[in-house]
């Protein structure tokens, strides 16, 4: 029993690693311009790897003839599609030792683990619709939020088995963080989709200087656009078809995210600093802190380089991080998670 629960704990790890590591690649992907490396899905050009030689890239011309064939970016496409497909593999492991461990254990260790198994299956249908609907906005922002949730849940898995960053007992303290600490979750998650619809919306260079937009404090923007969640098939999304008023638009709301972002996960860490003294919660509070105002710094600097790729990939890592960040403090404060044990 405790090898099954030894090897739950570190599939549930490797599957954590594994998602952020694909997440990374996703981002890098994407800034590369090289979500539409291959034209197909699952394969590229039809094959399980992307053409190299340049008899491969004749066979990939004629497979597709009108495709602008990048080895090199559909490369980065495949890598990403196999290290997802190996992530796959090891969510479907987890998910059977936890039906292994299902008799004598909590039923979160079966059911959590299936429903991240649900979970790639829709990620998996939306990376296929990425490609098949041209880098639609809305599949590419639904595919981060997806690789987000997922690695959200991987983590919780993790967290449940307690070898790590326990619970601490309930106190008056505690009681009070408990929902702070929900609203801090609910924050950074709209703020990771404002992120995400930026991003996918190629809204990044409409406010080209910081902390203005356009040289003004509120420049021209159409937020209906901007904000339209749902645009028609058939057209090719690469390098975004939003007007510079929708971008900016969309750019601004992910500042003013930002800006209360900042502000109330910053104002919630620096009060479970002071606040936390016993249990060491103060430490949540500064892991949390540190990594709010890196990631407000790699936002700011997105702009100020206008988007070199080392800094967008950060920005997206930290952003998990973050996420990570606030699940940890939920998880800490939970209410009764201390007294359950672990069978
Ligand atoms: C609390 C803070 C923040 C969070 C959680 C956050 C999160 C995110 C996420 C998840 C993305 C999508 C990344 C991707 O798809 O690769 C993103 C994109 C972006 N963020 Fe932030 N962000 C924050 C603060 C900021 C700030 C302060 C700025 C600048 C003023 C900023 C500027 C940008 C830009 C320009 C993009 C688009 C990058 C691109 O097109 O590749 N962010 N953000």
């Amino acid at each position: 029993m405790n090898d099954k629960l030894n090897l739950f704990f570190r599939l549930a790890l490797v599957a954590v690693f594994l998602t952020y590591g694909v997440i990374l690649l996703g981002a890098y992907t994407r800034i590369e311009n090289a979500g539409l490396g291959c034209p197909d899905w699952p394969g590229c050009y039809g094959r399980v790897f992307a053409p190299t030689t340049p008899a491969q890239i004749e066979q990939a011309q004629r497979y597709a003839p009108r495709a602008d064939i990048s080895p090199s970016k559909a490369w980065k496409e495949m890598i990403h599609r196999y290290a997802a497909g190996l992530l796959s593999l090891v969510i479907l492991a987890l998910a059977i030792v936890g039906m292994q461990l299902q008799r004598r254990s909590h039923y979160a260790r079966y059911l959590l683990p299936l429903l991240a198994v649900v979970l790639v299956i829709f990620q998996a249908t939306l990376g296929m619709l990425t490609v098949r609907w041209k880098l639609n906005p809305l599949i590419v922002m639904g595919h981060l939020l997806g690789a987000f949730t997922i690695l959200a849940l991987l983590w919780w898995i993790a967290l449940r088995e307690r070898r790590f960053f326990r619970p601490v007992p309930v106190s008056p303290l505690t009681r009070r963080l408990r929902w702070a600490a929900l609203v801090a979750l609910v924050i950074v998650t709209v703020q990771i989709a404002l992120g995400g619809w930026t991003s996918a919306n190629y809204a990044g260079l409409a406010c080209p200087d910081f902390p203005t937009c356009q040289g003004q404090w509120w420049p021209h923007m159409n937020f209906t656009d901007g904000f339209t969640l749902w645009h028609k098939l058939g057209i090719n999304y690469d390098g975004g078809v939003l007007s510079l008023a929708a971008a900016a638009a969309v750019q601004m709301a992910h500042r003013i995210g930002a800006l209360v972002t900042l502000l109330y996960v910053g104002g919630l860490s620096l009060y479970v600093i002071a606040a936390g003294k016993t249990h060491h919660l103060c430490r949540y509070g500064l892991a949390l802190l540190i990594i709010l105002l890196v990631q407000v710094t790699l936002g700011v600097l997105n702009v100020l380089t206008h988007l070199t790729v080392p800094i967008v990939v950060a920005h997206n890592g930290v952003a998990a991080l973050l996420l990570l960040a606030v699940i940890t403090l939920n998880h800490v404060v939970r209410p009764g998670a201390h007294e359950e044990t672990t069978p």
